[in-house]
């Protein structure tokens, strides 16, 4: 089973750190919070940075 990454929106802040470092899996949407736009549009270690980077820690894995 492959990890996909969730975002948690009630908790993000919108800072826009995920976006940066992995712009092709996550965007922020038009109320200005993150949202998984394609899972799979970077490697595992890429995906594991941006939630690191997240300073609210609202991005986790998930089974696909
Ligand atoms: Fe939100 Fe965390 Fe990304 S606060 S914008 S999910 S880095």
């Amino acid at each position: 089973m492959a990890r996909i990454p969730f975002i948690d929106q009630d908790e993000c802040i919108g800072c826009g750190n995920c976006e940066e470092s992995c712009p092709d899996v996550f965007r922020m949407n038009d109320d200005g919070i993150a949202e998984v736009h394609d899972p799979h549009g970077a490697t595992i270690e890429l995906i594991q940075d941006a939630i690191d980077a997240c300073p609210v820690e609202c991005i986790s894995w998930e089974e696909e």
